[in-house]
């Protein structure tokens, strides 16, 4: 990995020390010159006229992604953030009174709000998976709910928003395929961080954002939609005249694709700065980009550690990119201003982002630090001495 040519790629770092891609990473510049060139072309031509033009660049969307998670591009669709391909894909399932949804602890705040709509709107029973003491999936307890249970829907967060915790979304999703389970997996987190293949997750259903890992811009996402899926007649609740067509007075056809879970108007624009943004991993290789991220997660958490008074939060046999911590004796907004004097980009995570894991640590908050590939080690060990300083 070429990480000097990663960072020219940067031209406005300067000094800051930039740790929230999992908030909302850096794009590499040439994702935001192609967003300008684009909104450029439009004045000349109009929307409609550029589509035309464009055909190409805009179906590269749908080519790069499918090469990024090993599918076919029939199986991508486009999307405004990871929220809209999930809801969208929750929409296609025709829940009634007493389904079953089978959940983890870890699962993201808004996708448990979207379950406890659904149970109270439909009366969707929501059974969520526990957590071993290590943090991992407790499979057992998965296993048992099985037994018990008939579930509609299996969904699952790969790397939750609020530890760095990665959850063996592979494991489940081999017991879903031998049991016929639709499996919705929230890779919201992962994709772009590390690889995300959907063959190897057997699901039917996979969510991402454009401007985290991915390094794309805001108001992008994406969602993967299975071969199963597009055979059967499921489609998202309220479709739109691009994903069907109108054929009769009460009737109308649905795409294959999974251009089906799309509407018709979005941002060409954004959406071709996703596709640079995705094809600039692709060029880079999402394998080295896991590759460098295991070791800059390994330095930080370590260098963490070693601080006096420093607790770092993450728990589970795979941990990611995301990297909490808080240290002893200082309040949120001293650490905040300090970090904040240095040029340290973070985020916090709040109680309501991770209600089950928050009150089993016993934290309000922690500081979320999250490296990616075009970090350095060097920024590693300097955050760290910014911390141990405060
Ligand atoms: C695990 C997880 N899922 C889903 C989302 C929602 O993503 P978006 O804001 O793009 O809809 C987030 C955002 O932080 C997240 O961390």
């Amino acid at each position: 990995m070429n990480i000097e040519k990663i960072r020219q790629d940067l031209p406005y770092y300067g000094n800051k020390i930039f740790l929230n891609s999992a908030g909302s990473s850096l794009s590499p510049h040439t994702v935001t010159k192609r967003v300008q060139a684009y909104l450029h072309q439009e004045e000349l031509f109009g929307g409609y006229k550029l589509e035309d033009i464009q055909a190409k660049q805009i179906a590269a969307f749908y080519e790069q992604t499918a090469t990024l998670l090993n599918c076919n591009s029939k199986n991508i669709a486009f999307a405004h953030d990871a929220t809209d391909a999930y809801i969208k894909a929750l929409s296609a399932i025709p829940f009634k009174n007493g389904d079953v949804i089978i959940t983890s602890s870890n699962d993201y705040a808004s996708n448990q709000i979207q379950f406890i709509s659904l149970q109270q709107r439909h009366g969707v029973v929501v059974k969520r998976i526990a957590s071993l003491s290590n943090g991992d999936i407790d499979m057992v307890h998965f296993q048992k709910l099985l037994s018990e249970e008939t579930p509609v829907l299996v969904a699952i967060t790969h790397i939750p928003t609020n530890s760095g915790l990665v959850q063996d979304v592979a494991a489940i999703g081999e017991i879903c395929h031998q049991q016929g389970i639709l499996y919705l997996v929230d890779a919201c987190q992962s994709v772009g961080q590390i690889v995300v293949d959907v063959q190897k997750l057997k699901c039917d259903f996979l969510s991402a954002t454009g401007r985290k890992f991915l390094r794309g811009p805001r108001g992008t996402g994406l969602l993967y939609v299975s071969d199963r899926v597009l055979q059967s007649t499921m489609a998202p609740l309220l479709i739109d005249g691009w994903g069907a067509k109108w054929t009769a007075l009460y009737e109308f056809s649905m795409k294959p694709s999974a251009k089906r879970f799309e509407t018709w108007e979005r941002s060409y624009a954004l959406m071709v700065g996703l596709t640079e943004a995705i094809r600039y991993a692709n060029d880079i290789g999402i394998d080295l980009i896991e590759e460098r991220n295991i070791e800059l997660q390994n330095r930080l958490r370590h260098n963490l550690s070693s601080i006096a008074g420093v607790k770092v939060y993450d728990k589970g046999s795979r941990l990611g990119n995301l990297i909490t911590f808080k240290k002893e004796g200082i309040s949120l907004e001293n650490l905040k201003t300090h970090l904040d004097d240095h040029e340290v980009y973070y985020s916090v995570s709040t109680l309501e982002w991770g209600l089950i894991d928050f009150k089993e640590k016993g934290v309000e908050w922690v500081i979320r630090f999250s490296p990616h590939y075009f970090n350095t080690l060097e920024e590693m060990d300097k955050v760290a001495s910014i911390l141990a300083a405060v």
